[in-house]
């Protein structure tokens, strides 16, 4: 390892622009050296005057560069002999590709919303459950303070915010800063191009209103996020589950067979970075693929992207719109999970459905409220935006690392699962006949609330998987929770053996 090059380089970095802080760059460097192996379980790391004397770094910065990897359960330290590489625990199997074979079944209407309001009678029962069944980070992730002075002073500026209306499309100067920043995701649209709606669900919902009538057929991922087929079921629309890879998304050759062979099917819903509950995120060669596909079939292509920003990669990967050349791609997205899941704020671009959009925005629910819309518009003009992002990604890196080896630890033999390239969720498929609405019962009782792998699919296929995301920066107590939540799948599905 060249380090001196690396520091100079790291340093270089950090000052010429918003980078990373030099102790998660340097941690990051042993986090690679750990990953492609020339560090090995076992080894020990630089002692910690060793370390500040190779990066030439302060001892707050070694410290805290070994408490991220500790954090991360990467090192450990043992008494009076310093830091050591952690034996690495049995991983488990990747999750299983959807078989080729495996042709989309009948478009079917969607029955999802009873099973839904019995889990949510459930959590009600139990409202101090920790809540590993979620969508959001944790709220010490959200920049609370800097949100909450922003909305004083803009109260302070603009006293009649909360009790004027509002543009009808949204406030002006968020939908200029919007499409400013959406130019990262490949998009080139302008600032009149774009409604703001309460948040990606209401997008999606415009979305499908303005491209289909109640009982046309809609293609969706399989399994695919639960709150689209409430909206399916809400509209009177038929869901055609189409097998999704836990590494690439949508499979595009079924969706390709099912177009040919399925005529009515009138839009298809897409969740392109960082899938719901999957994980995956679809390589540009298929965005591509698939935008070409629909464009072709003169189907609609809703893209409903809330978690790109939330992929580790950099740069982050593009959205399915910036392939669009006929306006094909209906484009929705939020900032509940990347920000404020309290302001409830997303937006759409219609494509070449936006007018339509647009009037059913105004006849479904009018304009948003504009105090969150100027407090958001502050926060993106700044680079204030781009520092959250980038600790929030860190820190759920972290949760989901440490999460990642207490599942592997604790679940019982014939779990898989993927690791997810960002986000917070992880898809995990249990031991076949192991029920999950079962597991689900037990956990709620043990005070953990999951997701039943049963409303991500309106098939019944998943019945046997769970979807646990890590919404808290107490890493401890996610590893106490998924070990309990594995210890719960053990005994289910009869294996005794050490409790992990
Ligand atoms: C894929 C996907 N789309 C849409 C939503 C809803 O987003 P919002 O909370 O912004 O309405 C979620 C929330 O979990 C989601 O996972």
């Amino acid at each position: 390892m060249n380090d001196l090059s690396f520091e100079r380089r790291a340093a270089r970095a950090a000052s010429l622009s918003d980078g990373q802080p030099l102790y998660r760059q340097l941690a990051d460097h042993y986090r690679r050296a750990i990953g492609n192996g020339a560090l090995r379980a076992g080894d020990r790391m630089p002692s910690m005057r060793a370390f500040m004397q190779r990066h030439g770094v302060s001892l707050a910065t070694a410290t805290e560069s070994y408490r991220v990897l500790e954090r991360a359960a990467l090192i450990e330290a043992r008494p009076r002999s310093g830091y050591f590489v952690r034996m690495p625990p049995a991983a488990l199997p990747a999750a299983l590709e959807p078989d080729p074979a495996q042709l989309p079944g009948e478009a079917q209407f969607v029955g999802i919303h009873s099973a839904i309001s019995t889990l949510v009678s459930k959590f009600q029962r139990f409202p101090d459950a920790l809540n590993l069944g979620g969508a959001t980070a944790c709220p010490e992730l959200y920049p609370t303070d800097a949100l909450r002075q922003a909305a004083m002073r803009a109260l302070r500026r603009e006293p009649t915010l909360l009790t004027s209306a509002g543009p009808d499309l949204g406030d002006p100067a968020l939908r200029a800063v919007i499409a400013r920043r959406a130019l990262d995701g490949g998009i080139e649209i302008g600032a009149d191009e774009i409604i703001m709606t309460h948040g990606g669900i209401e997008a999606v919902n415009l979305a499908l209103r303005a491209v289909t009538q109640p009982g046309d057929t809609v293609a969706v991922e399989s399994p695919c996020f639960f709150g689209l087929l409430q909206v399916l079921e809400s509209l009177g629309l038929r869901a055609l589950e189409i097998p999704a890879s836990p590494s690439t998304g949508l499979a595009i050759d079924a969706l390709s067979f099912a177009l040919q062979h399925h005529r009515g099917i009138k839009a298809v819903v897409v969740v392109p970075n960082l899938q719901n509950p999957l994980g995956s995120v679809m390589p540009d060669a298929h965005k591509a693929a698939l935008v070409e596909l629909c464009s072709h079939a003169g189907v609609a292509l809703i893209e409903d992207d809330p978690y790109r920003e939330l992929v580790d990669d950099e740069p982050a990967p593009k959205s399915l719109k910036a392939w669009d050349t006929d306006g094909t791609v209906i484009h929705c997205t939020s900032f509940n999970k990347t920000l404020a899941p309290g302001m409830r704020i997303g937006w759409i671009n219609g494509g070449r459905w936006h007018p339509r959009v647009r009037m059913l925005k105004f006849a479904q629910s009018r304009h948003n409220q504009q105090l969150s819309q100027v407090v958001l518009a502050g926060f993106l003009e700044t680079g204030a935006y781009a520092r959250h992002l980038q600790r929030l990604r860190d820190s759920l890196r972290c949760q989901r690392e440490r999460m990642a080896l207490s599942i592997a630890a604790a679940f019982p033999e014939g779990t898989r699962f993927t690791p997810p390239r960002g986000g917070l969720f992880f898809w995990i498929e249990l031991p076949r006949g192991l029920s999950s609405a079962a597991l689900f019962d037990a956990a709620l009782d043990d005070g953990i609330r999951i997701m039943p792998g049963t409303v991500f699919s309106n098939t019944g296929r998943f019945d046997h998987f769970i979807r646990l995301s890590c919404p808290s920066t107490d890493l401890d107590l996610l590893d106490d929770a998924a070990r309990r939540v594995g210890r719960l799948a053990r005994r289910m599905s009869g294996h005794r053996g050490a409790d992990a």
